[in-house]
């Protein structure tokens, strides 16, 4: 079953920048999909349009048989709830606790406090991070930090998990680390859909690869390799 179609996608931020040039590929649900491209392919671009944070020139982008660009502006707090974001900066709350800030963006979405006392300490198991659950950010490694992020974005039980560059800021055993995690959750069930420029990160999944170049895509191979043109 389908959860996500970008149909034709183009967009144009000015006249000097095309970042995307009829995009067209769909997700089925539980797929694990990287997102391939050099930096400045347009990415980031392809997820800022699925969660509606940027709108298309041109084209359509189906969520869940739904227009995202045609839902009215209070539903979208609801479609971004279906859909957990990840970022390379991790975007954590400095002043707060790994356990804070993961209760606090389901405090933030009207998520009953018993249901968060219940659910934090299991999406931190999960990620691997009880032992820290009382640690604030800077007392963290990036790797814990993108683990906290993780759990976060897990915490309101989202249809997809999307992730711009994860690893980004990670060495490679870090790295590693962070994309078995998103292995792990996607075997739970969770789609994910991860954007990202590095190789050896896209290789080592042996799972579908869309590659993107210069707002073109490119590439839409099942078990593909990130070939770099
Ligand atoms: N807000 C914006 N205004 C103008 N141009 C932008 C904006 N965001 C991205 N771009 C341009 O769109 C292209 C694709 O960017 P992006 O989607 O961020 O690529 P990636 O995530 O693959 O690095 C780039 O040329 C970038 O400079
Ligand atoms: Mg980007």
């Amino acid at each position: 079953m389908k959860i996500i179609s970008f149909e034709n996608i183009s967009k144009v931020y000015n006249s000097h920048s095309v970042a995307l040039d009829s995009v067209s590929f769909d997700i089925t649900k539980g797929e694990f999909v990287s997102l391939a491209g050099k930096s400045g392919a347009g990415k980031s671009t392809v997820l800022k349009l699925l969660i509606a944070e940027e709108r298309p020139t041109k084209g359509r982008v189906l969520f869940d048989n739904q227009d995202v660009h045609k839902l009215p502006q209070r539903e979208l707090p609801h479609l971004r709830r279906k859909i957990g974001m990840v970022f390379q900066d991790y975007k954590l709350l400095t002043d707060r606790n790994a356990f804070e800030n993961v209760a606090y963006a389901m405090e933030v979405a009207g998520i009953p406090d018993e249901y968060v006392k219940r659910d934090v300490p299991q999406v931190l198991e999960l990620v691997g991070l009880s032992p820290k659950a009382n640690n604030f950010p800077h007392e963290l490694s990036g790797g814990e930090k993108q683990r906290v992020a993780i759990a976060r974005a897990l915490a309101q039980r989202p249809e997809v998990i999307v992730a711009d560059e994860p690893t980004g800021n990670l060495d490679p055993i870090n790295t590693m680390e962070i994309i078995k995690l998103l292995v792990k959750i996607n075997e739970l069930g969770t789609t994910v859909l991860l954007a990202t420029h590095n190789k050896e990160v896209v290789d080592s999944l042996e799972r579908r690869v869309v590659i993107l170049d210069e707002g073109k895509l490119i590439r839409d191979e099942e078990k593909g390799k990130y070939i770099i043109t």
